[in-house]
C-alpha cells in the first residue's frame, strides 16, 4: 500500500528519495512521485507506473530536502495527476490513509476559492493546511489545526515553501517513523526504507506531529503538548532482500518456509515437548484457566486463523472463534472478557482493520497477543504480549511464508496451553515430533514444483475454479483459492467439499476446474472421492492434491508427503502455493506485485 519517504540533511535528496521508494515497492503501488525545494521553489516529479520510470523522469534537483510517495489508489484512478505529492499554494504533501470527511471539507474550501485538479482526498488536505496557514502562527500550528478538523487516517509528510528547511510529519492510524542520522533525518512509513542509512528510529504514535529541521526535531501532539519519544535500535538484519537466484520473491519465499518454520520454533519448542514463550505476559495459571480464544486477522492471516481454530480446538478443547478484522471492528460481538485471550495474526502488523479490532478488544478489557512478523510494527507495540514470527522480510505481495509461520506460532501456543490443561506428555511429545518434522516435510513438498508447473501449463486458460476441502483442509482450500486469485487473476472460490451439492455444483461444466484436497484420513478421503465423482459426472475437470496416489477419477494430481494429521494442512498448502505461482508465471503476470494489490493494507 502507499509508502512515504522523506529526507533532510546535507546530501542530495533526489537519489535518497528514489532509493527509499524502491525499497517500498514491495508494498504494491500504481504511481510514484517526489518533491524537493530549491531556492524557495517546490519541484515536483511524478509518474504513473514503476519507480524505475520515476527515476528516469526526475533529474537530481540538487536540493537537500524532499519527500516522496508510492501511491495505491483509493480516491481517484491511478494516474500521474492523482499521484502524490500534491501541492496547493505553499503546501506540498504526501499522505497515506483516507480523509473520510474530505467531501465536506472540499465544499467548504471551494466556497472560499480553492480549485481542485484531482479527485483525491490528499489534495483537499493540502488545501486545508494551506488555508489554515494563512492565519496560523507557524506551520506546526497550521497542520495541527487542519488535522483537528479531519476525520479518518493519515500518515503524512509535507513541505512548505515558506519554511524551506523543515519537513512536518504526522500520523493517525498509518505508520510513520523518523530515522535519526548524523546531522540528517529520514522519514518513512516502513523501516525497510531507512535500513543502512540510520541506526536509530522513532516510531511516531497516533496523533503525534513532528517538525523536523536540519538541526533537530520537535514532537508534539495535536494539541501542541510536548511529547517524549523513545529512540529504538533499528534491526539492520532486514538487509535489502534479494531474490538469491530465484526468478521471483514469491517462489523464493515459498522455498524459505522450511527455514522460517524452524526459526519460528527455535528456542521455543523444547526437547521434552514443553514450550517456552517468553512474551505472552500471561502466567501459567492464566493460561490454564483460558475458556475462550478469539483469533483476528485479514486475508491470508484470517485463513491462517481459521486453520488455527481447527488445530487449537482439537489440541486444547478450548472454544475458538475466528474473526475477520473488517467485520469484527464494526459488529457487536458477544464476548466474555473473563478467561479470554485474543490472538492477532498479521505479517505487517500495520493492517488497519486488524489494528481497529485490537482497539476494540482492548476496550473490552481482553488480553491481546500479537503473532506478528514485522518487529516494532504498530500491532507488535500495542498488544499486551505476543510471539514474533521470525519469518524475515516478506517482499512478495502474496503472503506465503508468514502464513506457515503464523500457524507454527499458533501450534506452539496451543501446545503450551494444552500441556497446562493436562495434555498427556506422550501426546505432547507426539505433537511436538510432528512440528519438528515440518521443515523437512515441507522441503520434500517443494519437490512437487515441476508437476505443479506442468499442470499449470495445461490449465492456465481456465477461467473459474473451486478449491474444495473437508475438515481442516477446508481453511486450506480457502487460502489456496485466495493465492490463485491474487497472482493469476483467475476466479477461485473455496468451499467445504460437502457443501458442493447444496448449490455451487450448479456451476460445474467442462470449463470449470475443481482443486480437491484429499486427506489421508480414510473416512474423509472416501467422502471426498464421492464428491469428485459428482464433479466428473458433470464433466468438470479435477486437480487432486493428496499424499495418496492419483485417484482414477481426477485429471491432474499433486502428490505430497504422507504426514501426521496435525501438519497435513500446512504441507498441502505449500503444493497450492506452488500451483498458484506457476499459474501466475504461465499467464505472464507480475508475480510479486499483482495488479490492484498492496502488501500492507493500511486503509479500510
Ligand atoms: C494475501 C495477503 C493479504 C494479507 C492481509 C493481511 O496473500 O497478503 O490477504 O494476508 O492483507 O495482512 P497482514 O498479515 O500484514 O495483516
Amino acid at each position: 500500500m502507499c509508502g512515504i519517504v522523506g529526507y533532510i540533511g546535507g546530501k542530495s535528496a533526489t537519489p535518497i528519495l528514489i532509493n527509499g521508494l524502491r525499497r517500498l515497492e514491495y508494498r504494491g503501488y500504481d504511481s510514484a512521485g517526489i518533491a524537493t525545494i530549491s531556492k524557495g521553489k517546490t519541484l515536483i516529479c511524478k509518474k504513473q507506473g514503476k519507480v524505475a520510470e520515476l527515476d528516469k523522469a526526475c533529474a537530481d534537483s540538487g536540493s537537500t530536502i524532499g519527500i516522496g510517495h508510492t501511491r495505491w489508489a483509493t480516491h481517484g484512478e491511478p494516474s500521474e495527476l492523482n499521484a502524490h505529492p500534491h501541492q496547493v499554494g505553499d503546501i506540498t504533501i504526501v499522505h497515506n490513509g483516507i480523509i473520510e470527511n474530505y467531501a465536506d471539507l472540499k465544499v467548504e474550501l471551494e466556497k472560499i476559492g480553492y480549485e481542485f485538479k484531482t479527485k483525491t482526498d490528499t489534495e483537499v488536505l493540502a488545501a486545508l493546511i494551506d488555508n489554515e496557514y494563512k492565519t496560523a502562527t507557524d506551520i506546526s500550528h497550521a497542520v495541527r489545526t487542519a488535522l483537528n478538523k479531519v476525520a479518518g487516517t493519515f500518515g503524512l509528510a509535507l513541505l512548505s515553501q515558506k519554511d524551506e528547511d523543515l519537513i512536518v510529519v504526522a500520523r493517525r492510524g498509518s505508520p510513520l517513523i523518523l530515522g535519526i542520522g548524523d546531522d540528517e533525518y529520514f522519514i518513512a512509513s516502513d523501516t525497510s526504507a531507512v535500513v543502512g542509512y540510520v541506526e536509530k528510529v522513532i516510531y511516531l504514535e497516533d496523533d503525534q506531529l513532528a517538525v523536523v529541521a536540519r538541526d533537530g526535531y520537535d514532537v508534539v501532539d495535536l494539541n501542541n503538548k510536548a511529547q517524549s519519544v523513545q529512540l529504538h535500535d533499528l534491526d539492520q538484519d532486514q538487509v535489502k532482500a534479494e531474490k538469491e537466484g530465484f526468478e521471483h520473491f514469491l517462489i523464493k519465499e515459498i522455498h524459505e518456509q522450511p527455514q522460517v518454520i524452524a526459526d519460528t520454533m527455535r528456542g521455543r519448542l523444547l526437547k521434552d515437548g514443553e514450550v517456552r514463550l517468553g512474551g505472552l505476559n500471561l502466567d501459567d495459571d492464566e493460561l490454564r484457566d483460558l475458556k475462550q480464544i478469539i483469533i483476528i486477522g485479514c486475508g491470508t492471516a484470517y485463513y491462517a486463523g481459521m486453520l488455527g481454530k481447527y488445530l487449537l480446538e482439537r489440541l486444547t478443547g478450548i472454544p475458538v472463534s475466528v474473526e475477520i478484522g473488517s467485520e469484527f471492528r464494526y459488529r457487536d460481538a458477544a464476548l466474555n472478557p473473563e478467561n479470554t485471550v485474543a490472538l492477532f495474526l498479521s505479517q505487517s502488523g500495520e493492517t488497519a482493520d486488524t489494528l481497529a479490532s485490537l482497539a476494540e478488544i482492548k476496550r473490552r478489557g481482553i488480553h491481546s497477543l500479537g503473532l506478528v512478523n514485522v518487529v516494532g510494527s504498530t500491532l507488535a507495540r500495542e498488544v499486551d504480549g505476543g510471539i514474533y514470527l521470525h519469518a524475515g522480510p516478506e517482499i512478495s505481495v502474496a503472503s506465503t511464508k508468514a502464513y506457515s509461520a503464523m500457524l507454527t506460532a499458533v501450534m506452539l501456543f496451543g501446545l503450551k496451553v494444552a500441556r497446562l490443561k493436562g495434555l498427556a506428555r506422550s501426546e505432547a511429545l507426539e505433537f511436538a515430533e510432528s512440528m519438528e518434522s515440518l521443515p523437512n516435510e515441507i522441503k520434500q513438498t517443494l519437490g512437487v514444483s515441476d508437476e505443479a508447473k506442468r499442470v499449470a501449463s495445461q490449465v492456465k486458460d481456465i477461467e473459474h475454479t473451486f478449491y474444495l476441502g473437508r475438515s481442516d483442509l477446508y481453511p486450506v482450500a480457502l487460502e489456496g483459492s485466495l493465492k490463485l486469485m491474487e497472482v493469476s487473476y483467475i476466479h477461485a472460490q473455496g468451499y467445504p467439499t460437502g457443501e458442493m451439492k447444496h448449490g455451487p455444483i450448479a456451476l460445474i461444466d467442462e470449463g470449470f476446474l475443481s482443486v480437491v484436497l484429499l486427506p489421508e484420513d480414510e473416512l474423509l478421503y472416501a467422502k471426498s472421492i464421492s464428491n469428485i465423482e459428482e464433479i466428473k459426472a458433470r464433466k468438470g475437470k479435477v486437480l487432486s492434491v493428496s499424499s495418496r496416489p492419483q485417484p482414477e477419477q481426477s485429471d491432474y494430481h499433486l502428490i505430497v508427503p504422507k504426514v501426521s494429521q496435525w501438519i497435513e494442512p500446512l504441507v498441502i498448502n505449500v503444493a497450492l502455493q506452488l500451483f498458484a505461482y506457476h499459474m501466475a508465471v504461465a499467464k505472464g503476470n507480475d508475480v510479486d506485485q499483482p495488479r490492484n494489490l498492496a502488501k500492507s493494507v493500511t486503509v479500510e
